[in-house]
């Protein structure tokens, strides 16, 4: 396709839609537009006693396997067991995972995919399957995360990735977006992760784009949008900044690192508030370390929260975490986090570092909490809405 002249039904996402539902129509299906708020898919179409749901997905990028995974898992469900089959239509084209996917996929699957051209659909396979759904409701008011210090090495990454995983566990679709030139987050994370739902309803995934993919229309079902900025500001763009509805800064804790710190944290602010004025900010201890020594320990929290009052003065949606209530504690299983791909380059793995030992798993339980405390604390209830 020759993306200098973008043919018409590619510009956006009514456009595509109306588009697909057109070349439906002209293969003879009757089609009709899905409930508003229907989650997994777009159009109704049928033909000859076959009922099939579609699956619009406009893209700037090929589509991830998650995002194709997510559909299936739809068709399996109670709700996808009215169709027939599943039509995936999107823009561009299938990643190599997505793929791969359709390939392992049986001459049973009920998940035709194709890619919409100037005049026909254009399917990869002869007859696509696969698997569930209640929960999730489109809403188009998105809750915009924005990772950011003006520091490198802070955590921003870790966080953005594994903040990410919490609201995943939590039942809600997640857009990641990789600000960062370096694209730590495509490397660890790949296109995304998918997390099925166990208790028999659709699963829910992380989807990873970056600045020049994302787009709103490109991620529909995702209520959470997090942002991994690069620590240079100008480096992330201004539309992105301005609708930031958290913006989460990562500091560590030590004693020699109060004032640096403290000047690093007021330079950050200073930045978001020049393009965003109504995001909660909150710093986030990472990597803390819980130490025995009670006293010293206390000294070095009060030094801490007591380095913030003047931002707080000036600044009511500022908030600092006080560690005992919401941190990230330092643990092999984060500072190991990636270390896969230093092993195995050739073969990258999409993993969070979340699996339990034990039974317990502290990176988890600590976004979940961090997750839930931003949430209360900001008295947005975006989230538990
Ligand atoms: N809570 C933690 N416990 C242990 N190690 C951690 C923790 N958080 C981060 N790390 C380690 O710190 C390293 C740097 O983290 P990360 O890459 O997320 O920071 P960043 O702020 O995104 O850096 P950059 O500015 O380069 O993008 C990681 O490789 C990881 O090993
Ligand atoms: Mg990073």
């Amino acid at each position: 396709m020759n993306s200098l002249i973008e043919p018409d039904y590619i510009h956006d996402y009514q456009h595509f839609e109306q588009y697909v539902a057109k070349l439906f129509s002209k293969a003879g299906w009757i089609v009709e537009t899905a409930k508003n708020n229907q989650p997994g898919y777009d159009l109704i179409v049928k033909k000859d006693k076959q009922v099939a749901a579609v699956q619009v997905k406009w893209l700037k990028s090929n589509v991830a396997a998650p995002q194709l995974l997510k559909f299936a898992d739809l068709l399996d469900s109670e709700e996808g067991k009215k169709f027939d089959f599943g039509f995936f239509v999107t823009t561009k084209g299938f990643g190599n995972p997505a793929k791969a996917l359709i390939k392992a996929w049986d001459k049973d699957t009920k998940v035709f995919c194709g890619v919409a051209s100037e005049s026909e659909i254009i399917w990869l396979s002869d007859r696509p399957q696969k698997k569930s759904t209640k929960d999730i409701i489109y809403n188009n008011n998105k809750v915009y995360f924005g990772i950011f210090t003006c520091k490198g090495g802070v955590g921003k990454t870790t966080i953005a990735a594994h903040l990410a995983g919490a609201f995943v566990l939590q039942e809600f679709n997640v857009a990641l977006v990789d600000l960062d030139p370096e694209q730590n987050l495509h490397k660890l994370v790949g296109d995304g992760i998918f997390v099925p739902n166990f208790r028999g309803g659709v699963g829910h995934s992380i989807e990873v784009f970056n600045d020049r993919d994302w787009d709103e229309n490109a991620a529909k079902d995702c209520k959470i949008v997090i942002c991994d900025c690069s620590p240079a500001v100008e480096r992330n763009p201004q539309e992105l900044m301005k609708k930031f509805d958290y913006c989460i800064i990562p500091t560590t804790l030590n004693p020699l690192g109060i004032n640096k710190h403290g000047k690093v944290i007021q330079d950050t602010v200073n930045k978001i508030r020049e393009f965003n004025q109504k995001a909660h900010l909150f710093v986030v201890i990472n990597n803390y370390k819980k130490i025995n020594a009670v006293k010293r320990m206390e000294i070095l929290r009060r030094a801490y929260l007591d380095a913030y009052q003047e931002i707080k003065q000036t600044d009511d949606k500022f908030h600092c975490i006080d560690p005992e209530k919401a941190c990230i504690r330092a643990s092999d299983q984060l500072y190991y986090w990636g270390i896969h791909l230093l092993e195995n380059p050739e073969e990258p793995r999409s993993e969070l570092a979340f699996e339990l030992v034990g039974g317990r798993c502290y990176p988890r339980d600590d976004f979940i909490n961090l997750a839930d405390y931003i949430e209360t604390e900001a008295g947005l209830g975006v989230l538990r809405t």
